[in-house]
């Protein structure tokens, strides 16, 4: 098979996507399917096997009667942003349909035309499965002639240091990612996401408010080194949108990011690609930043840790959530596919609330 041309989006039925995401479209509540949520602040995961942890009663839905529907697209985008990933397992899914499905969920939830699927900077072009599709093995990085050289104990990384949101150093960064794991380890290899509208409710009222005025620095550094090591003379242009080009990986975003769906503000800096923060001197940045970063890391309650099982399928949304892979494989292994939509440059409406606040707010409401 020929392989699918850069950039080229996954063919959708855009009539069909609109009318679903009008406001007038059908609604679709995929809490009357059998779910669970996997922590109060960030997860649910939905079973197409009757699983027991499910009292219900409810019915079961898979992300194959989900994945033609448009109204049904349209409430798992809004369930994703508003819990940070949702899981589905017994889900077979391909490449092509993964980049279908977070496409699709970005352009329901009002993502610029122009955002398309993210092309990565050292891809090699014309992989067979299209150059949107992202390949993600404990092997190697972005495709077989890359290596990895850290899997062996005494070389891991340290967990805690590779939190990140994908490709913040773009400036239109990503929405929805869509992840399954092919070969799966026997054991090990677990993802973590930590949730960023959590992050946020669970700084004091000062910091929150020092932290709405600044902007960050985000740069792609690991690629820019994976450059310089495997001799690739230049990043991929056009990395799905018009504003995603140049060679220097690198972008300013707010410290504080308002997602434009659920209206919910969020910390928007990761150890893996935010270099310094724009208006304060490089020893207060420094000190910030590494207290951010850990705030991510070390508070556990706005974790969730998910294991891969064969067909198990992650979708997440890198608006609102950070995500960390665990390395502790040896020489197990563990590859997968990734699609990953591109949403819009992130701002601050400075008027948003945080997702503590809105909830209250809509529960006083209702009790109102
Ligand atoms: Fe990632």
């Amino acid at each position: 098979m020929a392989p699918a041309a850069i950039n080229e989006p996954p063919r959708i039925d855009m009539a069909a996507l609109k009318a679903a995401a009008a406001p007038q479209g059908p609604v679709v509540d995929l809490r009357t399917f059998a779910h669970f949520d996997n922590t109060p602040g960030i997860g649910t995961e939905f079973r197409v096997d009757g699983d027991y942890r499910d009292k219900s009663g409810k019915p079961i839905v898979s992300l194959r009667d989900i994945l033609d529907d448009p109204a049904s697209l349209r409430a798992l985008g809004r369930l994703v942003s508003e819990r940070g990933v949702v899981f589905f397992r017994n889900t077979e899914i391909s490449t092509q349909e993964q980049l279908k499905l977070v496409h699709s969920l970005g352009l329901l939830g009002g993502k610029p035309e122009t955002s398309g699927l993210h092309v990565n900077p050292c891809t090699a072009p014309g992989q067979n499965e299209g150059d949107e599709v992202a390949r993600i093995s404990n092997n190697y990085v972005f495709g077989e002639k890359f290596k990895r050289d850290q899997s062996k104990m005494l070389l891991r990384r340290v967990g805690k240091h590779c939190w990140h949101s994908d490709i913040t150093y773009e400036p239109v960064p990503a929405d929805y990612a869509c992840l399954t794991i092919r070969t799966v380890p026997e054991t090990g290899g677990d993802t973590l996401w930590a949730s960023a509208y959590d992050a946020y409710d669970r700084l004091s009222p000062h910091m929150r408010k020092f932290l709405e005025g600044l902007t960050a620095l985000h740069k792609g550094l690991g690629f820019i080194q994976l450059a310089q090591k495997y001799g690739i003379p230049e990043f991929r242009e056009n990395r799905g949108s018009p504003e995603n080009v140049g060679q220097d990986l690198e972008a300013i975003h707010p410290v504080i990011r308002t997602h434009p769906l659920t209206g919910w503000k969020g910390l928007f800096v990761n150890r893996e690609f935010t270099q310094r923060i724009v208006e304060l001197t490089p020893y207060e940045s420094d000190q910030l930043l590494e207290f951010l970063f850990n705030h991510v890391s070390d508070n556990q309650d706005i974790q969730v840790r998910f294991r891969w099982e064969p067909n198990s399928v992650a979708i997440w949304d890198n608006r609102c959530t950070f995500h960390s892979a665990t390395f502790d494989l040896d020489d197990n292994v563990r590859e997968g596919t990734r699609g990953l939509s591109l949403g819009e440059k992130p701002y601050l409406d400075p008027n948003s609330l945080s997702r503590r606040e809105a909830l209250e707010k809509q529960q006083q409401g209702a009790q109102a």
